[in-house]
């Protein structure tokens, strides 16, 4: 940010945000996340395709909503074109299979990148000038464990997640003074329904494999560290934070091949 000048904000007030966008507010953990900043008293706009859950999500918070689809990016420019947004969360993703790479449909890889890299990229440079403007903004990534840590069957999810976390890096190597903060959130598995894709529907084959033996974070989690982060007075800012379940530690060593004593 070189020489520019501080912006005038009151040091002991805190950040003084108003308003909010969440990506996939609709369920899972930008549900949570919604009902969370309004309660932090925001006025929020909850982003998502339409649907029942987005409905019944507005029923239940009063929060604002752009059904609009995050593949669509003249659609998604048109919906927040003129919002002043102070805490934007980008968190809406996909992982619509879990399997080899080689085995990855053109299409599916494509979409992934759309909506897991492109979109939080599109909306943060769409809102960002204005936070610049007021001296006041905090941008949240939802990426996770599988960004910085590797993991089989989920290369190009985890590709997108690890390009997001660079990017909020590297954002706020660029922002740094400009009053904005740049929050990246990296969870580990959760309780929600982003991998029903994956198992083809199946509810009950998902809920064996992740969850049955495996205590799982709750939603409520991820949106109780976000506010954490959000609350820290203006003169911090947590960069990652990286929310495991107790049980679960990131990254693994597993070997498939000849045993020992073969290298020859
Ligand atoms: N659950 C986990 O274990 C886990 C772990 C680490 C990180 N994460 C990350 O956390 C974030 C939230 O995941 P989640 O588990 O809460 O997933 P989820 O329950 O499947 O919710 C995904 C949200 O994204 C929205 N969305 C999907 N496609 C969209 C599109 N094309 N346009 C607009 N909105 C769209 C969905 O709304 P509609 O489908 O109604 O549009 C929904 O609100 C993701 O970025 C995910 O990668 C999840």
């Amino acid at each position: 940010m070189g020489d520019r000048p501080r912006p005038e904000r009151a040091a002991a007030d805190g950040p003084g945000y108003r308003t909010a966008l969440v990506t996939g507010a609709s369920r899972g953990i930008g549900r949570e996340i919604t009902r969370s900043l309004v309660r932090e008293g925001l006025e929020v706009w909850g982003l998502a395709r339409p649907s029942a859950d987005l409905d019944a999500l507005v029923a239940e918070t009063g929060c604002h909503v752009l059904a609009v689809d995050l593949l669509d990016a003249g659609a998604v420019g048109r919906a927040i074109a003129g919002l002043r947004i102070d805490v934007l969360v980008n968190n809406a993703g996909m992982i619509p299979s879990v399997r080899p790479f080689v085995d990855c449909p053109v299409s599916e890889l494509e979409s992934m990148i759309d909506l897991n890299l492109r979109a939080p990229l599109t909306v943060t440079r769409a809102l960002l000038p204005g936070m610049i403007e007021r001296g006041c903004g905090h941008i949240f990534a939802i990426t996770s464990l599988f960004g910085p840590y590797a993991g089989a069957d989920v290369a190009v999810y985890g590709a997108t997640k690890a390009a997001l976390r660079s990017f909020c890096a590297c954002l706020r190597a660029e922002i740094a003074g400009s009053g904005v903060r740049v929050t990246e959130i990296a969870p580990g598995r959760t309780r929600t329904g982003i991998y029903l894709d994956a198992f083809g529907g199946d509810a009950e084959a998902l809920e064996q494999r992740l969850f049955r033996d495996r205590r799982a974070l709750h939603p409520e989690d991820v949106a109780q560290a976000l506010i954490a982060a959000l609350r820290l007075p203006p003169r911090a800012d947590a960069s990652i934070i990286e929310l495991a379940p107790t049980e679960q530690a990131a990254g693994g060593l597993a070997f498939a091949g000849p045993p020992a004593g073969t290298d020859e």
